[in-house]
């Protein structure tokens, strides 16, 4: 078995990048053909690696230019452009042109100075031109020598944005932003379809944002491919690879305990888990992992304050997208099924529907499916059994026991205490 290095920064290539075989191999397949994707996972899932190891492979290859684009910050459609032409210095040709297409802006500037550079596209790209402009970057890029792969990374993050006022809620003037924003992007990869091959990626679903505004056609030049995590041969695969670098013995009894724990294999929490696993034995000047280990590991550490640092996210984002009623049903929905072994019954759901109505005054039903939509599309909730849902991944729900649970009183306790 091949060593792995750990983990270090946000997202990983080369030798701390393990397997995603298959799909390395579907997204360089699309490469070649122009079919452009929307790659989508729930975060820490390994969307960024995925994509940049693409690129990576394919730049040295040489046979692709390749532009990878973190949409993560931004926050309109002219600072899109600006960021897709910042990124595009390292494409020599295409820069080339790019530069004299902004020469009164990018005179005389290092090309790799690249705060400087942004300040100055800054400066010659605005709301009013951003589509021009934009179509100029894209063309220099389209008229290179070798045809180029465009990674946007979170763009749904971007829209998501454009759309809704501070109050999370879904603004006439955002609709339309959003609208011409995707239309733009849609025509670039219909335009330059054998010369640009687009990845959207992001870690909350395209879909719904655009199903609540009502822009689903957007999406539809773009092939799906849902990241899974990964499946428990794959997680041990890792975890062995890990231990082999790092000097650590662990049976295989021990890492299939890890597996079980986690129940859903993102690849963030196995490799989390395998450091916290790692430094804990080497505190106390061991070298072999057991079972008991393991279990004492999952509780001490992933669960935690410390532990559940990534919540945050994952409340951030239900935030971010739900705004603030989504947000709070989110929140009662997800307790009430971590409460419940993880599993939301339908009862439940049913005495929710009728509550939300209260809260909202409103005789419209449907939020509650809206958010469960989001939840499910999201990768929070997984449909179980006869018309439920249970929480995909065994870490996330015992985090959110542990933070949410402990002062909840289940819908039925507090619809029949009121009934009494
Ligand atoms: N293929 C992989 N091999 C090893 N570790 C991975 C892989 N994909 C993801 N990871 C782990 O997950 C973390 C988050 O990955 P990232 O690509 O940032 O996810 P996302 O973009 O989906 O949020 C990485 O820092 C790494 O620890
Ligand atoms: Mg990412």
């Amino acid at each position: 078995m091949p060593g792995l290095k750990k983990a270090e920064s946000n997202w990983v290539d080369g030798d701390r990048f393990f397997d995603r075989d298959g799909e390395l191999g579907v997204l360089r397949a699309r490469a070649e053909n122009g079919t452009h994707t929307l790659l989508t996972a729930q975060r820490r899932m390994g969307k960024t690696s995925l994509v940049r190891e693409l690129l990576r492979r394919l730049k040295e290859e040489g046979r692709f230019e390749t532009v990878f684009v973190d949409l993560e910050d931004v926050r309109t459609a002219a600072d899109a452009v600006v960021e897709i032409g910042v990124e595009s210095r390292h494409v020599h040709g295409a820069w080339d042109r790019i530069r004299s297409g902004f020469a009164n802006v990018l005179r005389g500037i290092d090309e790799l100075a690249v705060a400087e550079v942004r300040v100055k596209l800054r400066a010659g790209i605005d709301p009013g031109n951003w589509r021009q402009k934009g179509d100029a970057v894209c063309a220099a890029l389209a008229k290179d020598e070798r045809p180029v792969v465009l990674a946007l990374d979170e763009l749904p993050i971007l829209v998501n944005r454009m759309l809704k006022d501070h109050h999370y809620r879904i603004t006439p003037a955002g609709k339309r932003d959003v609208d011409e924003f995707l239309s733009w992007l849609r025509k670039i990869g219909q335009d330059h379809r054998d010369r640009i091959g687009l990845i959207l990626s992001g870690s909350i679903g395209l879909e719904p944002i655009l199903h609540q505004a009502g822009l689903s056609a957007h999406a539809n030049i773009f092939s799906p491919l849902e990241l899974k995590p990964w499946d428990e041969k794959t997680a041990l695969g890792c975890l062995a690879a890990l231990a082999d670098t790092c000097g650590l013995d662990l049976p295989l009894a021990a890492g299939k305990e890890m597996c079980r724990r986690l129940r859903c294999l993102v690849p963030h929490h196995v490799q989390r888990f395998f450091d916290s696993l790692d430094e804990d034995l080497r505190l106390r000047g061991r070298n072999h992992a057991s079972v008991e280990d393991v279990e004492r590991v999952y509780t001490d550490e992933m669960l935690s304050v410390r532990g559940q640092a990534d919540l945050d996210h994952y409340e951030s984002r239900l935030k971010l997208i739900l705004g603030p009623d989504g947000y709070r049903a989110a929140l009662a929905l997800l307790t009430e099924a971590a409460v419940n072994d993880g599993v939301l019954q339908r009862a439940a759901m049913d005495l929710y529907r009728e509550q939300f109505r209260i809260w909202t005054l409103s005789d419209h039903p449907a939020p509650i499916d809206d958010v469960l939509r989001v939840l499910e599309h999201d990768g929070y909730l997984e449909p179980w059994g006869d018309d439920e849902y249970r929480f995909v991944s065994g870490l996330l729900e015992d985090w959110w026991r542990a933070r949410h649970g402990r002062h909840f009183i289940p819908v039925a306790r507090r619809a029949g205490s009121q009934g009494a």
